[in-house]
């Protein structure tokens, strides 16, 4: 994959899907900026590119927080001169397993909070500056959840439908200008956020899996090679789409 040089933000690359994202790049000799809430495991992350011949650092920002997002782009392109491939992963689950009528507003409010206005600020000021440049590509982490209909979390079904509109309006807006946005749409993938999905009940797991053709779960590498690929000038005629990584479970 031709990514080498290039400068690239991810969010949420503390863990997960996220540091899968941030370690690839930093194999294919990118300029990775790990940004997490968590900066320690940003900071690991970006660590661990480093002892392995790549270039990476770590930077703290929350995406519900615009000035935040503003910082972390405009320091990325004051210390780069640009900012070629940013990847939306920054994600959280609901707290609740709960019905539409038991909802939790605070589910409610946190996770539309992070999954889909985080979304939001990050394509508004990341696009903001590709558009100045002249280029660039875009790659939203948003899940199976946002193409199929999936029980008892309807702020996280809400919020990756929402992701999955917002890449393809987004990607229609700046087909011309030269700026390619995509999403992933990643299955039930080995991360902390399906832990705290299994840790409902013991037999959770396996009735998962009963749902995936492929009788796994997913590995947060998996997802990072599309991610990569999608970013990356591989697949530049490709805009506006969606690649579901899920073992078969939406067949
Ligand atoms: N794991 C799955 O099964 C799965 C399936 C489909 C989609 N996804 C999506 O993949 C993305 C990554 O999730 P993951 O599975 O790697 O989970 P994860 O919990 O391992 O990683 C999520 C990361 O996002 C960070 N984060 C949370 N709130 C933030 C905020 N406000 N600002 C900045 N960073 C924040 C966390 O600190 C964490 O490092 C999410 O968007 C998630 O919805 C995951």
């Amino acid at each position: 994959m031709r990514l080498e040089q290039k400068v690239v933000i991810i969010t949420g690359a503390g863990s997960g899907i996220g540091a899968a994202t941030a370690k690839l790049f930093g194999s294919h000799g990118a300029n990775v900026i790990a940004s997490d809430i968590n900066l320690e495991n940003a900071k690991n992350v970006a660590e661990k590119i480093n002892a392995s011949g790549g270039r990476a650092q770590a930077v703290q920002s929350d995406v519900t927080n615009y000035e935040q997002v503003e910082r972390l782009i405009a320091d990325a392109v004051t210390e780069h001169g640009r900012l070629d491939v940013m990847v939306n992963n920054a994600g959280i689950g609901g707290k609740h397993q709960l019905k539409t009528a038991d909802h939790t507003h605070d589910d409610w409010h946190n996770v539309i909070a992070v999954n889909q206005t985080g979304v939001f600020y990050c394509m508004k000021v990341g696009i903001a500056q590709m558009l100045k440049q002249g280029y660039g590509s875009m790659v939203n982490v948003a899940s199976l959840a946002g193409l199929k209909a999936s029980g008892n979390n309807l702020s996280y079904s809400a919020s990756k439908f929402a992701v999955v509109g917002m890449t393809k309006s987004a990607a229609l807006e700046y087909g011309r200008k030269n700026i390619r946005i995509n999403a992933v749409c990643p299955g039930f993938t080995h991360s902390a956020l399906l832990d705290q999905l299994l840790s409902v009940s013991p037999d959770m797991g396996d009735k998962l899996k009963r749902f995936i053709p492929m009788g796994r779960f997913g590995e947060a590498e998996e997802i990072a090679e599309a991610i990569c690929w999608l970013a990356s000038e591989n697949s530049k005629f490709i805009t506006g789409q969606t690649i579901t990584l899920d073992g078969g479970t939406s067949l």
